[in-house]
């Protein structure tokens, strides 16, 4: 049996639909389904939060997951990261005031709000720069209007979110997108089935 954690949501329901595709199982789960362990065949889902993937697989309860690029970085786990599924592309970028552009570089203890604390800080590390981190869990841009931080650190996607708040990306720290991710001792225990999923996916991927 093979075991893939997956968040929930609209990246599980596209998972399950290229499983589909590549007739490895037919699950489809509706807004009203509640359960967290979906089980067809020799697959058995485990729907999780998102930043939790990497836990379940690191662990090894769960031989594979799809996590975006974002939680791998922020979670660091021990998991081998084998596949740029290529959708859910955005970028983790510093974000100020419209204006400001790098000014932030030159400014002493710099303030900082980001759901992405351990992403930031490495960030900041190679500027050799010294920053106080706001953790927050959402909304962040508010912090930058507010002045709460100085800059944030955060996921632009459309841009969208910063423009209709006066706010601007400066600098792109990674590039983003959804990734495939297999649990070490799963990969050497279960090679021929996971290499099967992930030349399954490539393909896919190309199309
Ligand atoms: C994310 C991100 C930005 C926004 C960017 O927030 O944190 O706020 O999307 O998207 P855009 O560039 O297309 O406007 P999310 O929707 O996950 O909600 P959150 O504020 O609760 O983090």
């Amino acid at each position: 049996m093979l075991t893939f954690a997956l968040s929930k949501g609209r990246l599980a329901d596209k998972i399950l639909k290229m499983l589909k595709q590549m007739d490895l199982c037919d699950i489809e789960i509706s807004d009203e389904d509640r359960r967290l362990v979906i089980e067809e065949g020799q697959y058995r889902f485990f729907l999780a939060k998102p930043s939790d993937v990497p836990t379940f697989v690191e662990s090894g309860v769960a031989d594979m997951g799809v996590v975006g690029k974002d939680t791998i970085l922020e979670e660091n786990r021990d998991i081998a990261e084998v596949l740029d599924l290529g959708f859910g592309k955005c970028r983790m970028c510093v974000c100020a005031k419209k204006g400001e552009g790098e000014a932030y570089k030159l400014k002493p203890n710099l303030r900082v709000a980001t759901k992405y604390p351990n992403i930031a800080k490495e960030y900041f590390d190679t500027l050799h720069q010294n920053i106080t981190i706001i953790k927050l869990n959402g909304s962040v841009e508010l912090a930058a209007i507010v002045g709460l931080s100085d800059v944030i650190v955060d996921i632009v996607e459309s841009g969208r979110t910063l423009k209709e708040n006066g706010l601007e990306d400066v600098t792109t720290i990674h590039n983003l997108s959804a990734r495939l991710i297999v649990n070490n001792a799963s990969l050497k225990t279960k090679y021929d089935e996971i290499s099967n999923i992930i030349s399954g996916f490539k393909e896919l991927v190309k199309e």
